[in-house]
């Protein structure tokens, strides 16, 4: 088996399964025409996200990270009626990209995008006590998500679900070569946190697939009442 393999496999996979949506194609088309780093979550990942959202009956969910909106518009699709998406990009031009394709998807009322580096802006959400997130996905900026991983604790409720992507970084997670690497040492701290934090009962998976080796956290929160 190799990245071709697992690519084919995905491609299978997305036929067979019928996960083809005509506003991600086109979502990714923007994100490819504007030059966008090809960082965006698969199209079967995105759908996983999306039941993840239902599966926890999500109100309120929280993206660290926008990129071009891709995740963002396969999440919104499993919000009720009154439900919001807030997601944080710290780079105005990604932002736009995102906002755009959200708009055409149709998911402007239901989707924030908020530019601005996301530890401030998470920050002033804790500070002006906005309600808690039910789902929260950690995907930006390796190197910080240990500090992602506390704000997502202080904006959750009993029962929210925090998935963090990309732990893998195609094996480097273990290379002793990588232990120099900081988003590795953010990937590394992260973890740790997570199996320290008593609030937290976490497991992590890795994934092939068209985006190559890599995976993702999950983690369900404990705060009794
Ligand atoms: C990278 C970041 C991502 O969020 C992703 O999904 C894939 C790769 C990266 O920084 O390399
Ligand atoms: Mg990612």
């Amino acid at each position: 088996m190799n990245a071709e393999s697992w690519k084919a496999m995905d491609s299978y996979l997305e036929d067979i399964l019928c996960l083809r949506d005509p506003r991600l194609d086109a979502a990714l088309a923007r994100c490819e025409q504007a030059g966008l780093p090809p960082h965006g979550v698969a199209l079967n990942q995105g759908r996983m996200l999306q039941i993840f959202a239902r599966m926890a009956g999500a109100r309120r969910i929280l993206e660290i990270g926008t990129l071009g909106g891709y995740s963002a518009i396969c999440m919104a699709d499993a919000l009720p009626q009154g439900g919001k998406l807030v997601s944080l990009e710290s780079n105005l031009r990604y932002a736009e990209v995102a906002r755009e394709n959200i708009r055409v998807a149709g998911l402007s009322q239901v989707v924030d995008v908020v530019v601005g580096d996301a530890g401030a802006t998470l920050d002033g959400m804790v500070a002006s006590r906005v309600p808690p997130f039910d789902l929260i996905f950690i995907d930006a900026d390796k190197k910080d998500n240990p500090r992602y991983m506390a704000a997502a604790l202080a904006l959750s409720r009993d029962g929210t679900v925090i998935v963090g992507d990309n732990i893998i970084r195609g094996g480097r997670l273990m290379d002793e070569a990588g232990r120099a690497q900081p988003d590795v040492l953010g990937t590394r701290a992260f973890l740790a946190d997570m199996a320290r934090d008593l609030r937290l009962t976490c497991t992590a998976l890795q994934t092939v697939g068209a985006k190559g080796w890599d995976g993702f956290s999950l983690a369900i929160v404990s705060k009794p009442a």
